[in-house]
């Protein structure tokens, strides 16, 4: 069939199997290109589909060298119904690590769950033995709580007062004002239910006991602070609350590998589009004129760049350089005060009329559209494709 994206706010209905694999040729060609890491050999990443999760299979796989577990929720194809981007990368990814020779395995599942964690731990035990590096990389609207049944939604707002600001719609360039009404305490709870530390407690006091963490296992999980402009809604708001409660976690689970020399840390990593951070307020124009800054700069990295740069000079580089709350901040070139400075400055000014000019309008829709395969160079649309695209040990 011919794919074409189907928009609709947010979110794109369809996905391009070619665009997705080429994206995934290119993200291999960059860690090749950036030479070996001495790093993990066996590893298992949560969220392994799209984003920085991927990037961290690629860069474990193509950089390290290691055989890969991945785990996502995504949907599969059908005939004359595209699967969903992350499920036609893992299928590009699979199999090009079986080109490569890596040992590369699947599994398509709820994470919060127990079934799929025990699913996991038995697939390590039968493959591979144990895993010496675990990412963390789920980001989710909702999650089944496995020890209460509840199921929790996540929400994006501020907490204490309300807020407003500027925002972009990427598709039109429309600026405009958006007000959003403070959270209640269950939202927050609720948010920090789903993208707080708890789950990822979770996989590795199950993974410890089952006996599958090599000596000294190292676990990471990514976070985000950003800039003052988006702080009510970001960084003090519901998703921050959650976000504090994974950074307090690590060290939670620092304390529980001490005993096999392990170490959980979080790294901060910089603002770029994703499925994940389309849908929240405020953060498209933000990136829209951080990326504009970041070009002019020559210091923009996309989800890639930024994984490679976290193996190669952090997690087996010679110094983590943490912060004074133990984190990783590969957000560096985002957080420089020069780059604020700058970003500040175009903030106030921006409106529907200037962006374009301005701020990145194009590289934000552009990459976009790349998350869903589509406006990928090198890549014939109008070819007719087949949409039935399978992960091969998902088959
Ligand atoms: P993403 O939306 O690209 O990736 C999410 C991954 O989680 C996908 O692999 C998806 O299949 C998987 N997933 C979602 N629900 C699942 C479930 N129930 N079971 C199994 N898998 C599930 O998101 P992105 O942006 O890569 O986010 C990953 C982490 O990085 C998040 O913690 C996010 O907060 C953080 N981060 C994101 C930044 C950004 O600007 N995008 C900046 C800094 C940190
Ligand atoms: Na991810």
């Amino acid at each position: 069939m011919i794919i074409e994206p189907r928009t609709r706010g947010f979110i794109c209905l369809t996905a391009h199997p070619t665009g997705c694999e080429q994206n995934v040729i290119n993200q291999i060609e960059y860690v090749k290109s950036k030479g070996t890491i001495d790093g993990a050999k066996k590893v298992l990443v949560i969220g392994a589909s799209t984003g920085f999760g991927l990037a961290s299979r690629i860069t474990s796989a193509f950089g390290c060298g290691a055989s890969t577990i991945g785990v996502f929720l995504e949907k599969g194809p059908s005939a004359g119904r595209p699967a969903s981007p992350g499920y036609y990368n893992s299928a590009a990814f699979e199999k090009h690590a079986a080109e490569a020779g890596l040992y590369a395995k699947s599994i398509n599942g709820d994470a919060f769950s127990k079934e799929i964690k025990q699913q996991t731990i038995d697939m390590i035990k039968e493959d591979l033995g144990q895993v010496d590096l675990i990412i963390y990389s789920l980001a989710s609207p909702v999650r089944t709580n496995p020890n209460t049944g509840k199921r929790h939604k996540s929400v994006l707002k501020p907490i204490g007062d309300v807020f407003s600001n500027k925002t972009v719609d990427f598709h039109t360039g429309n600026v405009t004002e958006v007000t959003i009404q403070p959270a209640n305490e269950d939202d927050i709870a609720n948010t920090v239910e789903v993208m707080g530390g708890d789950d990822w407690e979770m996989w590795i006091d199950e993974m410890k006991a089952a006996g599958v963490l090599a000596e000294g296992a190292q676990t990471y999980a990514y976070s985000y602070i950003g800039p003052k402009l988006t702080e009510p809604v970001y960084r003090k708001g519901t998703i921050g609350a959650a976000k504090d409660h994974l950074e307090a976690t690590a060290f939670k689970i620092q304390d529980k590998l001490a005993d096999i020399n392990g170490k959980a840390v979080v790294s901060v990593n910089k603002a770029l589009v994703t499925q994940a951070s389309s849908a929240i307020p405020v953060i498209p124009l933000y990136i829209s004129l951080l990326y504009k800054i970041m070009k002019a700069e020559g210091i923009h990295e996309g989800c890639i760049e930024q994984i490679q740069r976290l193996y190669a000079d952090r997690i087996y580089g010679s110094d983590m350089k943490l912060d004074d709350k133990g984190r990783i901040r590969i957000d560096d070139w985002e957080m420089r005060e020069d780059v604020q400075a700058k970003v500040d400055e175009l903030w106030a000014i921006a409106t529907t009329e200037n962006l374009s000019d301005i701020g990145d309008l194009k590289g934000y829709s552009d990459d976009f559209f790349n998350l869903f395969g589509f406006k990928v160079d090198g890549v014939d649309y109008a070819a007719d494709v087949n949409e039935v695209v399978e992960v091969p040990s998902l088959k």
